[in-house]
């Protein structure tokens, strides 16, 4: 018998995050779906996939929010199969006269901190799974290699870069217990966040990235991947 695979996604309320919950509950697997506030078309979603998806509503921002979560997911699985760190938040028209305090915090803590805390909270039911996987969704924004010029977005930016060392330590931590760990850039997409000129819809960024997840292995662990597969630079 087939195990229903059970998947863990944050930001899951809007753009590449509601449409891999969405692509996952099509292909049979149980989702849980991490949001902020209240989502509508979620609730339809729950209606139309009866018992497959869990929505939980969590603030990243929140530390005891996070540590809550493997207690609710517990009472519904055993094991998340793949987990999926999608929020991520960007503040606008940065630059070192516009620094502000408050939002640069937000921005380390939303873009690298708190996904780091959701696999601690997480690792157990991890751990449980027979085919485990990590997947961080970070950006090419990261790269530290690849700024040239006067480049904004400073809470963004380190923000991306910063999750990309932290996953890269990850992964040779869990090398030893076989949990791949992935970083992966999912090409600029027509989101609330993403910029006019997006090379793809949210929809069709997220059937890439399924395609890739089920497709990577222990091989490419702490890899940072474009939504290809291609490998990128840090
Ligand atoms: N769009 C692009 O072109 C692009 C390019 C490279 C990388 N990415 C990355 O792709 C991922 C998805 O972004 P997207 O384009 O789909 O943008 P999006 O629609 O703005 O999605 C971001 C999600 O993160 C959630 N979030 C923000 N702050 C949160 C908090 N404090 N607690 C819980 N959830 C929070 C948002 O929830 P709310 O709806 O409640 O705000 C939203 O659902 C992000 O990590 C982003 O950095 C995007």
């Amino acid at each position: 018998m087939t195990q229903i695979r059970k998947i863990l996604i944050t930001g899951a309320g809007s753009g590449l995050g509601f449409e891999l919950a969405s692509r996952y509950l099509e292909e049979g697997c149980m989702v849980f779906a991490c949001v902020r506030n209240e989502v509508p078309r979620l609730r339809q979603q729950v209606k139309s996939f009866p018992g497959m998806l869990h929505v939980i509503k969590v603030d990243l921002r929140c530390k005891n929010g996070i540590s809550s979560l493997s207690s609710i997911v517990s009472r519904h699985a055993e094991m998340i199969d793949v987990f999926i760190s999608n929020a991520g938040i960007m503040h606008r028209n940065e630059s070192i006269d516009e620094l502000d305090w408050k939002k640069i915090h937000e921005s380390m803590t939303i873009n690298a901190i708190a996904p780091m805390f959701v696999v601690k909270s997480l690792l157990k039911s991890i751990k449980n799974s027979n085919s485990p996987k990590i997947i961080f969704i970070s950006s090419l924004s990261g790269a530290i290699g690849r700024i040239s010029g006067f480049s904004s977005l400073y809470g963004y930016k380190a923000g991306k870069a910063s999750l990309n060392m932290m996953a890269r330590i990850l992964a040779q931590e869990l090398k030893p217990e076989k949990i791949p760990v992935f970083i992966l850039h999912p090409g600029t997409m027509k989101t609330k966040m993403g910029p006019k000129n997006a090379e793809m819809t949210a929809t069709a960024a997220s059937v890439k990235i399924i395609h890739l997840i089920d497709k990577i292995s222990m091989k490419q662990t702490g890899k940072f991947l474009n939504f290809d597969g291609t490998e990128l630079l840090w």
